[in-house]
């Protein structure tokens, strides 16, 4: 069992900033990722809908045999942790009580700005989790177009940037001193929403601190890999382009992402 992969799944490829992190704290763990491309994006989405495609993925993903399960997708994680926890044998990490952690600790004005997609910022799990600390007030933005940017390739362009302004003008104004990147495709833009919010404002972002979780996961559960296993990584996608998906990887995050299986869900 210790050998087996963690299994790590998004909507698309944003979740790969989540298995690039847990790769560099966790080297000798093998990791097997489903981006659901096929029904990409989960954020304008329905939750009943999220809900029940998610469930499809982490199926698939146990049937594998994996040994954890890291949903790294924002909308999917507020749309259904708590169905995962109760159905799966295997420990189930997230990426929302991670992000809203950090950004507790970080903020020193207790102004905290959240951006994520409708159906994230609509089902309110930052703000519930961070409004039971009453000393912070929280502001929070759905950014829906920074998902269709990542997903294009596309994270430096003036459009980019005159669409960040846009989004982020009243967090500005509302002075936060810290901003969740509440959506696995975020990271991506970092450059675009730290020049536009300032030098000043911390962004904390779900990809190194649920790397964190999903450590703090195996040394308590003594699930860590064998000292002697050789790690590997396989990526499935279950859109109808293998070769779109490994070109969009390139493009994001350098060749790591060498050959996607194609897979059904559901
Ligand atoms: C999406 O599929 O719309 C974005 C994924 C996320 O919320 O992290």
């Amino acid at each position: 069992m210790n050998d087996a992969p963690i299994g790590i799944f998004d909507s698309g490829v944003g979740g790969l900033t989540v298995a690039r992190a847990v790769s560099q704290q966790l080297p000798r763990e093998s990791i097997l990722y489903i981006g659901d491309t096929a029904r990409s994006p989960y954020g304008p989405k329905l939750i009943a809908d999220v809900r029940k495609y998610s469930l499809e993925v982490l199926d698939t993903l146990v049937e594998q045999g994996v040994k954890m399960l890291v949903i790294a997708c924002n909308t999917a994680s507020a749309a259904m942790l708590r169905d995962a926890r109760e159905r799966y044998d295997v420990p189930v990490v997230e990426v929302i009580g991670p992000a809203v952690r950090t950004a507790m600790s970080t903020t020193r004005n207790g102004r905290i700005g959240v951006i994520g997609t409708v159906g994230t910022i609509g089902s309110r799990a930052y703000q519930d989790m961070l409004e039971v600390n009453e000393r912070l007030t929280v502001f929070a933005e759905a950014c829906p177009r920074f998902v269709e940017f990542v997903e294009a390739g596309v994270t430096d362009s003036p459009e980019v940037l005159a669409t960040a302004e846009q989004y982020l003008a009243p967090l500005r104004h509302a002075g936060v001193d810290t901003l969740v990147l509440g959506c696995t495709h975020y990271p991506f833009l970092e450059g675009a929403i730290s020049y536009v919010m300032g030098p000043d404002v911390s962004l904390v972002s779900s990809d190194s601190e649920t790397a964190k979780d999903v450590f703090r996961q195996l040394v308590s559960r003594d699930l860590l890999a064998s000292p002697d296993a050789v790690p590997t990584a396989r990526y499935e996608a279950t859109g109808s382009s293998a070769d779109d998906f490994v070109r969009l990887a390139h493009r994001l995050m350098g060749r790591e992402v060498r050959e996607v299986q194609l897979v059904q869900t559901g």
